[in-house]
């Protein structure tokens, strides 16, 4: 059998921290009152532990509504049955820690936390319109929310506290506008008016229905306004990664005016892949299939990189067909093995290619003999060959179905190893 690690060197792995407890204990109690002084100097970095406090209600036709009026927000999971199964129980279990924990960590705000069985809560669900089994619900004053994101209690976290804030922020002064502006990976909006009573309104009303995904900013101030040559009642929209913004065309706007436009223009041209939103953006393909570029925006190369694909698709911000999904490797430590694995890649390195959504079939641009990163050129050549299909994920398939008989399908690089590697192993 394979060791896990951790196994190794200590007969009672689980018992490690206790261990180490023990030590402390003995080495604190004969410490002089200057070292337990430092000792306490040193709090300040306390995770929080799951309490043993249930806070997550189980949502049923007696108690739904009472919960809608009671909090500010309402954040439900919408779940498949407890499953029979022990492991699949456990698996169960972690989800909801994830929101014991969340809602432990947001005990002073305003929110309250429920599940609703799929099978049992049938009427619930259906009274409050959820329909994917599996996702989180926000309900915020008469909207709802669906948070398609990775369900960890950090990230929950954090997107209830964006969803929380107003829609709207004011930016007020040239220190705000700076931090506007350097907001490169958003799309945001930004419009002028005369005060919170005027046509600031509708806009205002737009931002809750994208809100916490697409953000919206106003100014008052005339100077503000100056600087993004922003004219009365004008609406800005700024795509990701690109210097300048579109102008919605028409003053005053709607609200349905500016849902418009933004629904039309939503998916850019660059889009970074986010942990709060990462499924509803993978669900958004071209015709089944995603151009994915990773790249560490930390490491030399994958920064170098970054700016030949934002160079790449500033060229070509006006081709509806082209959104490039960037990753960041660094943003999803538990899924960069998968990936490495999934594609074949190795993730140290910058990397571009063609993934197929329905198998995870993938295509990646060979950058590996060359010393230098290929040039905005270069890319836009191999784009323009991935868009055109002469660069495609299925090409290798058929050549695999040729060598090989109908019922017996492999790809190439997938046939199975001679015996001899697989010995040690057991
Ligand atoms: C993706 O893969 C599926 C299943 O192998 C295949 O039927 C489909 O044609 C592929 N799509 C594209 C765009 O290559």
């Amino acid at each position: 059998m394979l060791a896990r690690p951790g196994t190794l060197h200590s007969p009672f792995p689980l018992h490690r921290g206790a261990a180490m407890q023990h030590i402390w204990l003995a080495v604190l109690s004969s410490l002089s009152l200057r070292l337990v002084l430092q000792c306490r100097a040193e709090e300040g970095l306390e995770f929080p532990n799951f309490d043993g406090k249930d806070r997550v209600l189980d949502i049923n036709e007696r108690n739904f509504k009472k919960a809608l009026k009671r909090y500010d927000l309402l954040c439900l999971f919408y779940h498949e049955p407890v499953p029979a199964n022990k492991g699949l129980q456990k698996r169960f279990q972690m989800t909801e820690l994830v929101l014991e924990l969340t809602a432990q960590v947001l005990e002073n705000k305003d929110i309250g936390f429920g599940m609703v069985d799929s099978q049992r809560d049938v009427k619930v669900a259906k009274k409050l319109g959820l329909e994917e089994v599996g996702s989180v619900y926000v309900f915020k004053d008469d909207r709802v929310i669906e948070f398609d994101g990775e369900l960890s209690a950090d990230t929950l976290v954090e997107f209830l506290l964006d969803v929380l804030e107003d829609p709207v922020e004011i930016i007020n002064n040239a220190m705000e506008l700076r931090a506007f502006e350097r907001m490169e990976e958003d799309i945001r909006l930004i419009g002028y008016f005369k005060g919170e009573d005027s046509y600031y309104k509708a806009f205002q009303e737009a931002s809750e229905r994208f809100q916490p995904y697409i953000k919206f900013f106003a100014t008052f101030d005339k100077s503000v306004a100056k600087h993004l040559s922003l004219k009365m009642n004008e609406v800005n929209f700024y795509e990701p990664f690109m210097e300048e913004p579109a102008i919605l065309p028409g003053r005053p706007l709607t609200e349905m005016d500016i849902v418009e436009f933004v629904n039309q223009h939503r998916r850019a041209t660059l889009r970074k892949l986010r942990a709060e939103n990462m499924f509803e953006t993978w669900e958004d393909d071209m015709d089944g299939i995603h151009i994915v570029a990773f790249a560490e925006e930390e490491d030399p190369d994958g920064y170098e990189f970054l700016e030949i694909l934002k160079d790449v698709a500033r060229d070509n911000t006006n081709n509806p067909e082209l959104s490039i999904i960037w990753i960041d490797p660094d943003d999803f430590p538990l899924l960069t093995t998968y990936w490495e694995t999934t594609f074949k890649l190795d993730l140290f390195r910058p990397q571009i290619g063609v993934v197929n959504v329905t198998d995870a079939d993938s295509v990646w641009l060979d950058m590996s003999n060359d010393e230098d990163l290929p040039t905005a050129e270069e890319l836009e050549d191999w784009i323009e060959d991935v868009l055109s299909g002469r660069v495609n994920t299925e090409d290798d398939d058929e050549f695999a179905y040729d060598q090989e008989d109908e019922h017996y399908v492999l790809e190439e690089d997938e046939s199975p190893e001679p015996d001899e590697d697989d010995d040690g192993d057991d």
